[in-house]
């Protein structure tokens, strides 16, 4: 639907592509093998001036905004899911300092982000604390000039590449989630380290990592902001900001594995023809590119939405992100089902984005956590969505919900 991207966006588009075609499809079943993170694609992003789009020009970005970055991260998680997540990851790590860094702290870790040149991760699950974000442990406790961290934190996706972390941590413990502020945390501070390497079932190439804080003293110039407190409120603000990247990386590998599925039945034979040719098939192939369109159309509205500056976003951003990362995983799974035997093995390409897609319904904040964020919205928006119905209750006498 390129009838309906601006010029902008379509160049955006087509540099991205180009590098995902040239630099990520030739390597990502190795990446995939090996764990390696992809330096080179990092390079050839850099040089076809991709990286950083999210970030205000002030700050050495582009300042084009969230619907760039889902296209970036479309195209490059068609040919791989664990490169589109490594490049989206540095927007949720960076979203924290745009929203709620100091003009010194933007000034000094945005460029570098922007650049490419320095890769930024996010911090905020622990072992206890993933869906249930607000009940974190890891403490930053003040210090005389600094702020003492002590914890752990869990599925930090880049943890291993990373040398600048957004860490959510509590500096008042006693007041839980209002006492949950944000930090900048550089990787060789001393007290503090990249811990064990999770062994993953898809997104092989970026490396999910636990971060341990053992008495890490940091100056009170890493707070975010430069006040206490308001964490809790950043994180979700993050989280409304970032969600359609993942929602982006789940469309990319739906398109991917939808086209794989399109060539593989159009080659295959059985039945003395073409597998494509059966019209059980052709159905399963139908579904599969309406719902990624209907993903593709509902993802690029929540980044429009944020892009414009609206402040209410949560909604659309839940939406995004629930229904092209249910949609990935459906239309993943059908492919490798249109593989046969073929898509169950390694020997194939597609097993992979079906690996790759489950993540997305996970990370993030799980689709059920998705569907409670819509579900509350839902109940604040009642009286607005369905009062104008009190005209036609008024023609039925009967209608009594109570009765
Ligand atoms: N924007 C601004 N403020 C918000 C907000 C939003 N979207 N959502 C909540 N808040 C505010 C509320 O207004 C409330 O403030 P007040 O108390 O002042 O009224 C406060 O935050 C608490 O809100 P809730 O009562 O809604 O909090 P809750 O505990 O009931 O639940 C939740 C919130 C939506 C379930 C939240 O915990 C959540 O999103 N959980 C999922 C976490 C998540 O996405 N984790 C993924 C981590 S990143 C990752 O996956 C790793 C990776 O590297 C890719």
């Amino acid at each position: 639907m390129r009838e309906l991207l601006s010029e902008q966006n379509i160049d955006y588009v087509e540099r991205a592509r180009e590098v995902a075609e040239k630099y990520v499809r030739p390597v990502a079943a190795e990446l995939d093998r090996t764990g390696e993170y992809g330096w080179d694609i990092l390079e050839a992003l850099k040089s076809a001036e991709l990286t950083g789009v999210w970030i205000p020009k002030e700050y050495g970005g582009k300042g084009t905004g969230v619907l760039d970055l889902c296209l970036i991260v479309e195209q490059l998680s068609r040919a791989c899911g664990g490169v589109g997540v490594s490049y989206a990851v540095n927007a949720l790590g960076s979203f924290p300092i745009i929203l709620g860094g100091t003009d010194e702290q933007k000034e000094k870790y945005l460029p570098p982000i922007a650049s490419g040149d320095s890769l930024i991760a996010f911090g905020l699950s622990e072992k206890a604390s993933g869906s249930d974000a607000g009940s974190l442990r890891t403490t930053a406790i003040r210090d005389g000039d600094d702020y003492v961290i002590n914890g752990h934190k869990k599925w930090n996706t880049n943890g291993g590449v990373a040398s600048v972390f957004t860490i959510y941590a509590l500096t008042e413990p006693d007041k839980g989630m209002r006492g949950i502020s944000a930090f900048i945390v550089e990787k060789d501070t001393p007290g503090f380290t990249v811990g064990k390497r999770e062994d993953t079932m898809g997104i092989r190439t970026a490396s999910v990592n636990e971060l341990d804080f053992v008495d890490c003293r940091v100056p009170a110039s890493q707070l975010l902001g430069g006040s206490e407190g308001g964490g809790f409120r950043n994180t979700m603000m993050t989280l409304d900001r970032a969600r359609p990247g993942v929602a982006a990386q789940a469309l990319g590998l739906a398109q991917g594995a939808f086209e794989w599925a399109l060539r593989y039945t159009s080659e295959r034979r059985q039945f003395g023809q073409t597998v494509m040719s059966h019209q059980a098939v052709q159905f399963m192939l139908a579904d599969m590119a309406t719902q990624i369109e209907a993903a593709r159309q509902l993802v690029y509205a929540s980044a429009r939405l944020i892009d414009s500056g609206a402040k209410n976003v949560t909604k659309m951003a839940a939406m995004g992100k629930v229904f092209a990362t249910d949609t990935a995983m459906k239309v993943t799974t059908d492919a490798v089902q249109l593989f046969g035997g073929y898509g169950y093995c390694r020997d194939y390409p597609i097993e992979k984005y079906m690996r790759d897609a489950k993540i997305t319904q996970i990370y993030e904040g799980t689709n059920q956590v998705q569907r409670l964020v819509i579900g509350r919205a839902l109940t604040r928006e009642l009286k607005e969505l369905t009062e104008h119905l009190d005209v036609t209750v008024e023609h039925f006498p009967d209608y009594d919900p109570e009765s």
